[in-house]
């Protein structure tokens, strides 16, 4: 049995407009179902595991609390960040709340934002992975590579270890030369980002590279305040964490790293673009969602999320098209939608 934990507190600005700072991109659904949240819960159906520990802003609290309702979850946490630190220290905070009790659970940390299409082959890599956590490994999810993204840590896979490999080296969004060159060695696993470790285990590799941090966390979790399924923190203390990702902090620098494969039709859901490569195409080779009319377009994302959206002789664009916001952009430009975001923010 695990305890899951899913981090849930990110901004989401590359799918500016849909992804907003009130309602980023976790909390939306992108195809009319349940939400990116909600289907991280409900991936786990079916394993034997513990009520979760959901760790997000303080701003998103009623829409988490809402989320979760809505697909029946009970028992769960709610652990709310006042200032967002990245993900070290919101996985220290998980880990110290799972172990007050006296308690030492095997975690799985799980992003929110990800889309998972076999579900079966998934269970079956979180299965390997438990046998690994149990001897105290900090168990990664590789998926085999398909072009040398920038944006995803890389693990360089070792000899083979129980039900998966040994890690010979975890490296963080390496530069574009590092990731062709890993691409072309074959003997690298994109990170998928989800994690399954004892707390304990994950508390100790704190407590080595990066003491201050965990001295913070548990300062800030030394007074709790309970309301509802929310828990919150002394924020001044967390105010002076690191911000740091987990990757960089704990898997680029232990040496107790493992990799089980994951071959579960997974992506990560950053951009557009990652958007399109997924989504169904109809006949004229376009992706349109919501009220959309189309002529003699081709190779084109549409969104209209709230008026009729018509498209007429375009070729390669990503259209989305929200109440107060419409982005038209190239279909291979989609990653400096971030740039736009922070004019937006920058120019108030
Ligand atoms: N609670 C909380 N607090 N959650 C956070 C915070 C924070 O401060 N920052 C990010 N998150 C959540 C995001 O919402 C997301 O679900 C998850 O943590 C991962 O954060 P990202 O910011 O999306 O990370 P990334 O995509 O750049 O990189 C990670 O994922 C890649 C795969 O998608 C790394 O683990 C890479 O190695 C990996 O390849
Ligand atoms: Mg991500």
């Amino acid at each position: 049995s695990f305890l899951p934990v899913i981090l849930a507190g990110g901004v989401g600005s590359r799918l500016w407009p849909s992804s907003r700072q009130l309602r980023p991109k976790q909390f939306l659904s992108l195809d009319g179902g349940p939400t990116m949240l909600q289907r991280t819960l409900e991936r786990l159906d079916g394993l034997e595991k513990q009520p979760p520990i959901v760790i997000c802003n303080e701003a998103h609290r009623f829409l988490v609390a809402e989320q979760l309702r809505q697909v029946g979850s009970e028992n769960h946490r709610i652990l709310l960040e006042p200032v967002g630190r990245n993900t070290a220290p919101a996985i220290a905070l998980a880990a110290i709340a799972a172990t007050q009790g006296g308690d030492d659970p095997l975690l799985l940390v799980l992003a929110a934002d990800h889309l998972i299409q076999d579900v079966e082959q998934f269970h079956a890599s979180i299965e390997q992975a438990l046998s690994l956590a149990e001897l105290d490994y900090l168990v990664t999810f590789g998926v085999v590579p398909t072009y040398p993204e920038t944006g995803y840590g890389y693990i360089h896979q070792g000899s083979p270890l129980r039900a998966g490999f040994g890690v010979r080296r975890f490296v963080e969004k390496p530069d574009a030369a590092t990731a062709n060159a890993y691409i072309e060695s074959g003997e690298y696993l994109w990170n998928s980002g989800m994690f399954l470790f004892r707390a304990s285990r994950y508390l100790q590799e704190l407590k080595r590279f990066h003491p201050d941090m965990l001295h913070a966390c548990h300062q800030a979790m030394s007074h709790l305040e309970r309301d509802l399924d929310f828990t919150r923190m002394d924020g001044e203390a967390f105010a002076r964490c690191p911000e740091i990702s987990v990757d960089y902090a704990v898997m680029e620098n232990t040496q107790h790293a493992a990799v089980v494969p994951l071959s579960a039709r997974w992506s990560d859901l950053g951009s557009w673009s990652s958007l399109w490569d997924i989504s169904d195409k109809c006949e004229s080779g376009n992706s349109c969602h919501g009220d959309v009319i189309q002529e003699d377009t081709r190779n084109t994302l549409i969104r209209a999320e709230s008026r009729l959206v018509a498209a007429i002789g375009l070729d390669d664009l990503v259209i989305i098209e929200t109440k107060d916001a419409v982005l038209v952009a190239d279909r291979h430009k989609t990653q400096d939608v971030r740039k736009i975001v922070e004019r937006l923010k920058s120019d108030g």
